[in-house]
């Protein structure tokens, strides 16, 4: 999505990320599945993950997340417009995890909706965002991806449950006081045709919940491991050089790249497609593990506060999903 001259600039003006303190490590996954940290973190990369505890859910995450950002832009919940959030782990089917949330931080003066577009879910709640403020529809817009992924995962399945973990990341999104920096542009795309490597199949309406559903675990997240990494390298790799192309930029002109956390071999081989050496490119995975949507967002808040992001940096977001999904951003800070 290009931006036309008659939008105005909209940007990132704070980002905050909470994660639980509970940690789950490889070696914990050696005593509940037929696996070794060995295995896990050659084939991924991850060595730990952090998980719920009773009581944290995908709500609280995302509000302590929220929070930070609005500190972190400086500005107080009652101005914030509309909450978004991105989650594929709501608190319930509805209410929305956003209308939850904005119970919970007071933003008594903004709207609220969830949007469900898997790992991709930052970038397209984040591009929803940017044209609401480009408009002048919004001026704050929270922007929240927040996830309890354990509550979805087969503890007994190894292809599975050695890959995800729990957290959530924010970012408040404004009209840019000045000219150059700012959310530059955004790629959003879909193949429907493909959603059945990477689903949960139970709960909905189309298998509502009942005995038989929870005894086959439909209620679990299942995916075909081989063919997700196939088409993960694809369509990263696409995100990442068409809107780089769009934009009439290259590998070059990236200071940093915030790829999806899910697989240490998918990151470098984005990396490689637009000729981006492995110094630009913001890796976590190792401590959290696949966080789904919230994976983006907590790179990028550790980063801007690490010191990697420095001023007039450009930073490109790139995301790969269930739906399927993928995504990109180009972000000058
Ligand atoms: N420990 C030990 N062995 C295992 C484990 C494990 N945890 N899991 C699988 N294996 C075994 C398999 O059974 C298989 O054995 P076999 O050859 O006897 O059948 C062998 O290891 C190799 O399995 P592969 O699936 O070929 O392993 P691969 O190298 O592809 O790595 C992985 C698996 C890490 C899951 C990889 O395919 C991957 O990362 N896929 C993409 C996942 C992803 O990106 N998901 C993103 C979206 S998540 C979301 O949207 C919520």
């Amino acid at each position: 999505m290009h931006r036309t001259n008659n939008l105005r600039r909209a940007y990132i003006a704070g980002t905050g990320h909470a994660v639980p303190e509970k940690v789950l490590t490889n070696f914990d996954l050696e005593k509940m599945v037929d696996t070794s940290d060995e295995w896990i973190r050659t084939r991924s990369g991850i060595e730990r993950r952090h998980i719920a505890r009773d009581g944290e859910t995908t709500g609280t995450l995302g509000a302590e997340a929220a929070k930070r950002a609005l500190d972190d832009a400086g500005i107080g919940p009652e101005v914030v417009d509309l909450i978004l959030v991105a989650t594929v782990t709501p608190e319930m089917v509805f209410p929305s995890t956003a209308c939850v949330i904005q119970e919970a931080i007071s933003a008594v003066n903004a709207g609220a909706m969830d949007v469900n577009a898997a790992c991709s879910g930052f970038i397209y709640a984040l591009s929803v965002a940017d044209l609401m403020v480009a408009s002048g529809k919004c001026r704050h817009v929270l922007v929240i991806a927040s996830e309890t992924l354990s509550r979805i995962t087969d503890w007994t399945d190894r292809n599975t449950c050695v890959l995800f973990g729990d957290g959530a990341g924010a970012a408040v999104v404004s009209p840019c006081p000045d000219g150059d920096r700012g959310i530059l542009s955004t790629y959003l795309k879909s193949d429907g045709s493909k959603g059945e490597i990477l689903y949960i199949l139970g709960g909905g309406s189309r298998n509502p919940a009942s005995h038989e559903t929870v005894d086959q675990g439909m209620h679990f997240i299942r995916m075909s491991g081989r063919e997700t990494f196939k088409v993960a390298v694809q369509a990263m790799g696409d995100a990442a050089m068409r809107i780089l192309k769009a934009e009439g930029l290259s590998g070059e002109d990236v200071d940093l790249m915030i790829p999806h956390q899910a697989n240490m071999r998918i990151i470098r081989a984005t990396a490689r497609r637009i000729d981006l050496p492995m110094e630009k490119v913001y890796v976590n995975l190792n401590e959290y593990g696949n966080t789904s949507a919230a994976t983006i967002p907590i790179a990028l808040d550790e980063a801007r506060k690490n010191g990697r992001i420095e001023s007039g940096a450009l930073v490109l977001l790139v995301a790969f999903g269930g739906g399927l999904t993928w995504a990109s951003a180009l972000v000058r800070f």
